[in-house]
Formats: structure tokens, C-alpha cells, sequence
């Protein structure tokens, strides 16, 4: 589905080096739900990044489906992340002025040819499947966390993307609604899409099919 190939990342600041990754090869395959565990610091969130075609590497290449994505246009990098990934993070992005359906609503306006109707009735269906059918009105300051973390779920499904890309998703949430989170990440492995959750919490071991940790600058598979 998505594969680094000895993909190197530094960043430097004021005139430091800071090295992150140096060589990462890894295969991401559909039907799956990876872990990626590593401390503060690791590169965790670099990753999600790379994976999410969202930052420059310095060396390797990021293939989707097979294919090269370091030659792609900015316009380009940007219809895949539309179609093809869906992100979730720590602190949900929502935008505080629009409500939740219409917050889920909100990626499907690249598509042109789609109706009001048809997005209407997209989230209200993906509202319903993360349990929220009832809070469809409500802005996210009368949502709790759990809540607003499963309109951002919605939202990152309403193009069907193959691959949802999680950073720290439970981070701000109390260890009942993670497990709840994580339930719904698990389902979306079910439906055959490629799941990668990197976080420092040890929560996602019980749900993923692979863990892996970022160690020594490398991503490395870690025994079930
Ligand atoms: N834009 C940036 N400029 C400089 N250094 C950065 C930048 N982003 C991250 N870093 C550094 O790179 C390392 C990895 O960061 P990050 O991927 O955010 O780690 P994690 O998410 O695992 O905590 C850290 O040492 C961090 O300080
Ligand atoms: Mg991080």
C-alpha cells in the first residue's frame, strides 16, 4: 500500500543537525493495523508526516500503490492525500465554527460533481457508524474529547481513503473513550484499509496486527 524506501530525514535548526531517520525501508499493506510505538522525540510524528506525503525527505523515496511519489507536484500530492489517506491527530482540528456533520462534510468539496445531498447523507451514514447520529448539529465545544475524536474519524473517512494515518490519537483522551477509539481504528482495519497509529501510549498494542518502534533512527518490527 505505502512503503519507505531507506528514506533518510534530518532536520537542522540553527545550524544543528538533528537526525531522525537514516535509511528507514518498510512495507505498509492493506487489511492492517500498525502500531509504530517510540519516545518522545523518536520521529513519531515525522513519519506520519512522510507517510502523509506532507514533508520533504532527504534522501530515499515514498512509494504508493507501487509508485514514486518524490517527483509529484504539490497539486498532485495533494489530490492523493485527498482520495487516497485520512488523518486523524491528538488534538482533532476541528473547526470550532462549523458543526459536526458539516465538519465532516468539509473534504468532500474538492469533488465538484458531488451534490449537497449526496454529502449531506455521506456524513450523516459515517456520523451514525462512529455512534454520533445525535450530535450531527452540535459545534465541538458541546462535544466531549471522545466525541470530537470520532467526528475527526468521520471526517478523515469521507473520501474512502485505503490508508488512515493516526498521530497520538488517544493523547487527550481518558483510557475508557481510548479503548473506544481504538475499537473504531480496529474496525477500519476490518474493512480492509491500511491503519497506522503512532503514539507513546501502549493502549494500540492490543489492537494492532504489527507493532513496531522507532529506535536508533530505524523502524523495527517488535514481537507480539
Ligand atoms: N520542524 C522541525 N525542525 C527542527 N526539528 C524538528 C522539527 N520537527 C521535529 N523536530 C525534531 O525531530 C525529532 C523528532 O520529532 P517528532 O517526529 O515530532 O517526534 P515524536 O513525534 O516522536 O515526539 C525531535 O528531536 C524534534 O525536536
Ligand atoms: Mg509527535
Amino acid at each position: 500500500m505505502i512503503e519507505l524506501k531507506n528514506v533518510k530525514k534530518s532536520y537542522v535548526k540553527k545550524r544543528k543537525q538533528i537526525e531522525v531517520l537514516n535509511g528507514v525501508s518498510y512495507k505498509f499493506k492493506a487489511n492492517t493495523f500498525y502500531y509504530i510505538n517510540g519516545k518522545s522525540g523518536a520521529g513519531k510524528s515525522t513519519v506520519i508526516q512522510m507517510l502523509g506525503l506532507l514533508l520533504k525527505i532527504d534522501d530515499g523515496a515514498i512509494l504508493l500503490k507501487g509508485k514514486d511519489t518524490s517527483k509529484l507536484r504539490e497539486n498532485e500530492k495533494a489530490e492523493i492525500r485527498n482520495k487516497e489517506i485520512g488523518f486523524i491527530f491528538q488534538s482533532y482540528y476541528l473547526n470550532p465554527y462549523m458543526t459536526a456533520i458539516e465538519n465532516v462534510m468539509l473534504p468532500t468539496y474538492v469533488d465538484n460533481d458531488m451534490t449537497d445531498s449526496e454529502r449531506t447523507k455521506k456524513a450523516g451514514k459515517l456520523l451514525q457508524q462512529v455512534g454520533l447520529e445525535t450530535r450531527a448539529e452540535h459545534y465541538p465545544k458541546e462535544l466531549s474529547g471522545g466525541e470530537q475524536q470520532r467526528v475527526a474519524i468521520a471526517r478523515a473517512l469521507i473520501n474512502n481513503p485505503n490508508i488512515i494515518l493516526a498521530d497520538e490519537p488517544t493523547g487527550s483522551l481518558d483510557p475508557e473513550n481510548e479503548e473506544e477509539i481504538l475499537k473504531y481504528l480496529k474496525r477500519l482495519r476490518d474493512l480492509g484499509k491500511c491503519v497506522i497509529v503512532v503514539s507513546h501510549s501502549k493502549a494500540p498494542e492490543n489492537y494492532a496486527d504489527i507493532i513496531l518502534k522507532i529506535e536508533n533512527h530505524n523502524i523495527v518490527e517488535v514481537k507480539k
